[in-house]
């Protein structure tokens, strides 16, 4: 097994997954440019494994500077592809940013690895638009984005799919994630958002430690049990044990074709109430909240059919609703006691 290069990798997923495969025996080399994470994650990670991982400063829409990282490590086999923007908000404001950012890099990688490389791209269930049917499979229409950035993930998926089909020696796994949530046990690496939290858990983490004020429920006028928005949460150290599932799929041969798309989540929807109750039922904190409108863009409900990941992808999520709350309430306590 070659080295793994993680892109985007003092990032949220990022760092976890980094984590996860020195855990699982590989050798690994970070990539960031910090547009979206923080250099002291090198540390953290430091702590967490007992030695720092081999790091680059890089920003991949650079293609010269991309073109002579890989050239400098033909150690590297595999490849796992975070760095990407991805706020649903933003892209709707920024879409040129967005889609630059987010197709430069990823074109520039494969290319500067000459497309021989195993890779497995962080994609989102925001493909699926409002499903039809749920629990959504792989194989459900992929519906028009409702924003830049869900945009850029079907995109990003179509020229995959496209490059893929003409070109053998490039490996392609997409992970279709759900709602990553939660943080290492050791509640040195999570979610580390820059300004206003966009996020569901982010924001009731801030909430709950007096950083924010109340929540705002985006919505109880839903066709749901409760009113509020269903969602599959999984927790963030369970989506990075899938990735290292996958470059081992990869690198032992066992992909069925050179492009391969999975599920990633917990199989079980949680709605936006049942989660505040969850909270506080696990974290002891109290949540003051407010029912306001429903947000734009925003689908009624999604859970993940995650049958496939469990039978080909030799995975599927161990954490609960209970572990993803208490381990994200034990990082935001974390990062008030030390500020990054
Ligand atoms: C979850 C639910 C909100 C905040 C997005 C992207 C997805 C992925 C995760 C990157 C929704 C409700 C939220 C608040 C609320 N992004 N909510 N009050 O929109 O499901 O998914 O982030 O990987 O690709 O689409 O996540 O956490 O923003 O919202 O009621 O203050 O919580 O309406 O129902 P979302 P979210």
């Amino acid at each position: 097994m070659g080295k793994i290069l993680v892109t985007g990798g003092t990032g949220f997923i990022g760092s976890h997954t980094a984590v996860e495969l020195i855990n699982a025996g590989y050798e690994i080399i970070l990539v960031d440019n910090f547009a979206n994470s923080d250099r002291k994650i090198l540390k953290q990670l430091e702590t967490i494994l007992g030695q720092q991982p081999e790091f680059t400063e890089l920003d991949l829409c650079d293609e010269a500077k991309v073109k002579e990282f890989a050239a400098a490590h033909p150690e590297i086999t595999g490849v796992i592809h975070f760095a990407a923007y991805k706020a649903v908000g933003e892209s709707v404001q920024q879409p040129l940013k967005y889609y630059r950012n987010n197709f430069y890099s990823l074109i520039n990688l494969i290319n500067a690895f000459d497309s021989k490389i195993d890779l497995v791209f962080s994609s989102s269930c925001t493909v699926y638009g409002q499903p039809d049917k749920l629990p959504v499979t792989e194989d459900a229409p992929v519906k028009k984005a409702e924003s830049p950035y869900g945009n850029t993930k079907q995109i990003a998926e179509e020229i995959l799919t496209e490059t893929c089909a003409v070109t053998p020696s490039l490996k392609v796994t997409s992970l279709r994630y759900f709602n990553p949530v939660g943080a290492h046990e050791s509640a040195l690496i999570g979610e580390l958002p820059i300004g206003v939290p966009q996020n569901l858990i982010p924001f009731i983490t801030q909430s709950a430690i007096g950083k924010r004020g109340p929540i705002t429920v985006y919505g109880n006028d839903y066709n749901t049990p409760d009113g509020s928005a269903i969602r599959d949460y999984i927790h963030v150290v369970d989506l990075a044990k899938a990735h290292v599932a996958a470059i081992k799929r990869m690198e032992n041969g066992q992909a069925t074709s050179n492009y391969e798309v999975f599920n990633l989540g917990t199989g079980k929807g949680t709605s936006v109430l049942e989660i505040i109750g969850a909270f506080e039922k696990s974290t002891g904190a109290q949540l003051n909240y407010t029912i306001g409108a429903r947000r734009e863009g925003d689908i009624e409900q999604v859970w993940g059919d995650v049958t496939k990941s469990a039978e080909q992808l030799n995975w599927k999520a161990e954490l609960d609703i209970n572990q993803m709350m208490s381990s994200a309430w034990a990082w935001e306590n974390y990062i008030k006691d030390n500020p990054f």
